[in-house]
């Protein structure tokens, strides 16, 4: 399921062509590979005022072993090699006037990143502003961020991350995700960090040694490729799918080392079936990827109640009933667990003939929203990704048109691949991801749809 478009526009004559046409030039993505360095290039961090988190970036990223460069001079000298990541300490925005530093940083800095670069903003929530100005100050970043993404070209991408005071201590995880090539396919996105319990991973390298991870769905498609990051990340995975798919699960239960548990997750006794499954063989479960989904599309006015209420089973009821059993069955999540349920553009964005589908994930976002205070008191976290244009067997099926514009129209111009779910998942998985909680994140290369 190779991307022929992508390969064709950055061949020889491709590139001359696409460029005399004025087509899109879809860059080749800078994706995660183990024992990569976290950037491929220096990084140069800058602030904007009085921020709080340059030191404790600047830190970060010496440990990594990234050489950090100066800022950029206004006459656009530096100190050598084009920079892999611009990271921008926005906390001590005060007024709107004080965004002119940002752009004096950000412009002559971002002019100079190589491709498959990666801008990173982090800043103050809004919400926590003393001041409408200060909101504004805040909220302003909003929009040059999302622009940014926009403007970059490469395979780079700009994202914001908020950092309410007292939570400075849960960047490292999401500033390590938004440079590095796990996050290939998250960009122009914001998303916030709170102050949390961060639980040191047994193993720097292998991110989930020694965690228990059910993954639903996992006989194909996303569900696959999460089953075979989080193997590859450590974990040992149960792999649970109908029984109508039994042996392509096995299939992938056995690549992996991990075990293959047959079950329709909306039967009356799957919960119980489940958590049995778990604590009798593994002592409970550290991780809980929601990820099994139907779609059965038509639109409002035709749809009958069985296309309702299936796509509302499968894709919500039983992330609901799972997760509520899980809770409550002592012992079930083991200390510091990690549940991430799969949502959906469609649940942001809505798409014509899926009013159930929608309906659905976006009752996954606000079930995570909802249920991230109850976690966050265990030392747990539930959050969930909404995939944009994912190229899969199901979109490999598409009509050539509509395959083409919907995985166009996104600042990368191009589909995600499922591991680019896989890895966004593995993420909010790990244990020094527990000031990620209730956020959604989008994987979707900045979908114009419901932007
Ligand atoms: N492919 C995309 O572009 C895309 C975009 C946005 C969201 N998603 C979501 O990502 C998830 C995975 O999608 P995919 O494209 O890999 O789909 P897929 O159809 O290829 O795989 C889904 C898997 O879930 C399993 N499943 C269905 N009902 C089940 C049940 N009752 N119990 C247990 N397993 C069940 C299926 O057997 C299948 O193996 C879904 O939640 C989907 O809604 C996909």
């Amino acid at each position: 399921m190779s991307d022929w478009y992508r390969d064709f526009a950055n061949s020889g004559f491709g590139t001359t062509l696409v460029k005399q046409l004025g087509l899109p030039r879809p860059a080749v993505l800078r994706r995660f590979e183990p024992g990569q360095p976290l950037l491929p290039g220096p990084a140069i961090i800058g602030s904007a005022g009085e921020g709080r988190l340059r030191e404790a970036l600047t830190e970060l990223l010496r440990a990594e072993g990234v050489h950090v460069q100066s800022p950029v001079t206004a006459d656009g000298a530096t100190d050598g090699e084009k920079p892999a990541a611009v990271i921008l300490d926005a906390t001590g925005l005060r007024t709107p006037g004080d965004l002119a530093s940002a752009h004096d940083f950000l412009s002559p800095a971002v002019k100079r990143l190589r491709a498959t670069g990666r801008v990173l903003i982090l800043a103050d929530p809004p919400s926590d502003a003393d001041s409408p100005a200060q909101a504004a100050a805040r909220q302003a970043l909003d929009g040059l961020v999302r622009s940014m993404a926009k403007e970059l070209r490469g395979g780079s991408t700009a994202n914001l991350v908020h950092v309410p005071e007292g939570a400075e201590a849960s960047i490292a995880s999401p500033v390590r995700f938004f440079l590095s090539g796990r996050s290939a396919y998250v960009d122009g996105q914001v998303m916030s960090v709170s102050p949390a319990e961060l639980p040191k991973a047994d193993d720097d390298e292998q991110l989930l040694a020694g965690k228990v991870a059910v993954v639903t769905g996992a006989a194909r498609g996303i569900g696959a490729a999460i089953a075979k990051v989080m193997a590859r990340d450590g974990a040992h995975v149960v792999a649970v799918d109908i029984p109508a798919a039994g042996d392509k699960l096995a299939e992938v239960a056995n690549e992996i080392g991990g075990t293959a548990l047959q079950l329709d997750i909306t039967a009356a006794d799957a919960p119980q079936r489940l958590i049995e499954h778990l604590r009798e063989r593994h002592g409970g479960v550290d991780v809980v990827v929601h990820n099994a989904g139907i779609t059965r599309d038509k639109l409002l006015v035709n749809m009958d109640a069985a296309r309702w209420n299936s796509v509302m089973a499968v894709n919500l009821q039983a992330q609901l009933d799972i997760t509520q059993a899980l809770l409550d069955t002592e012992g079930a999540l083991k200390p510091n667990a990690r549940v991430v349920c799969v949502s959906s553009q469609s649940g942001i964005a809505g798409n014509r003939g899926q009013t159930n589908y929608a309906a659905s994930k976006a009752g996954v976002i606000g079930m995570v929203r909802a249920w991230a205070p109850q976690f966050a008191e265990r030392g747990a976290t539930i959050n969930a990704v909404a995939p944009g244009f994912i190229v899969t067997e199901m979109t490999a099926k598409m009509p050539f048109g509509t395959r083409e514009v919907g995985s166009r129209i996104n600042s990368l111009q191009q589909g995600g691949l499922p591991v680019d779910v896989a890895e966004t998942i593995a993420w909010l998985s790990q244990p020094g991801s527990g000031g990620v909680n209730g956020q959604t994140v989008r994987v979707c290369g900045q979908s114009m749809l419901g932007a």
